[in-house]
């Protein structure tokens, strides 16, 4: 299996001194070799910048990957795409759901889903390809596709809502897509948020590649919003896998990443903007 390096093109926070810039979102940039892929775009298109101070050309990124319709993963892809030019987009069918999340205060519902029009980004060059379930995408790369909520723990974030006929609804975030890449040594699990938790995502990976050795999980875990049984039984979980590297970011939120480097000190990284990882 060719050897992955995954550099974070954007994050919230800026780990090295070279002039990155960060914002609430997460792009990573998938380094197979003799192919490169974008999974997740960041918010404000940063991951442009960031990829040329990082030593990497983006018009030779192969094909783009979206984790799920929320703006902080989607809303630099048409600048990305201005770059870039026509390229394959690989997501859920519902990934233009009108994904809200609850009003606080008495604000009106907040919109969090993709800022921009379908056609505008086909227009830009989108080459847009549906999946509902997994899929290799290339030798060892799998697309999670949707993951089935099995655990009685994780439940979607309840601030996170749509809109159907008028209604404020729970949003169960079915295009909350995955990649799991399979290398000698274990899984490497990437995750966009992981609205549909972490557990669920990581057995569903097991199951769809059938390789049981968990050696890697980077990406949004969005534990910093979940209940504290959630946090607490998703940590005994993690225990249980024996992972060489934990590298959570975005959504995981300052508390709880703290709290894994604490429990998790020989695995932990703090996987920044800027930062490399290779597998
Ligand atoms: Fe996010
Ligand atoms: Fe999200």
């Amino acid at each position: 299996m060719k050897s992955l390096k995954v550099t974070i093109l954007v994050e919230n926070t800026v780990g090295v001194a070279l002039g990155l810039l960060s914002e609430w979102g997460l792009s990573m940039l998938l380094d197979f070799g003799d192919e490169r892929i974008l999974f997740d775009t960041g918010e404000q298109g940063n991951l442009i910048n960031n990829a040329q101070i990082l030593g990497h050309d983006l018009r030779q990124i192969d094909r783009v990957i979206l984790s799920h319709g929320h703006y902080d993963h989607t809303g630099g892809l048409l600048k990305f795409l201005q770059y870039r030019g026509r390229l394959p987009v690989y997501a859920h069918p519902d990934l233009f759901m009108r994904h809200y999340r609850r009003g606080l205060n008495r604000e009106g519902e907040k919109y969090l889903g993709v800022p921009f029009l379908p056609e505008q980004l086909e227009s830009a060059g989108a080459d847009f390809h549906w999946y509902r379930k997994p899929v290799e995408l290339r030798p060892g790369l799998w697309l999670s596709g949707e993951i089935p909520r099995e655990t009685a723990f994780e439940q979607v974030d309840d601030r996170l809502v749509e809109i159907k006929g008028g209604q404020v609804v729970q949003d169960v975030m079915l295009d909350d897509f995955s990649l799991f890449y399979v290398t000698d040594l274990g899984l490497v699990v990437l995750l966009g948020c992981a609205h549909s938790g972490l557990v669920n995502i990581v057995e569903h990976a097991k199951r769809v590649t059938g390789e049981v050795r968990v050696r890697a999980i980077l990406g949004g875990t969005h534990l910093g919003p979940a209940s504290s049984d959630q946090q607490k039984q998703t940590i005994d979980y993690i225990r249980g896998l024996d992972l060489t590297c934990l590298a959570p970011n975005h959504c995981t939120g300052l508390g709880m990443m703290s709290k894994l480097a604490v429990d998790f000190p020989d695995s932990f990284t703090y996987a920044t903007t800027g930062t490399t990882l290779e597998f």
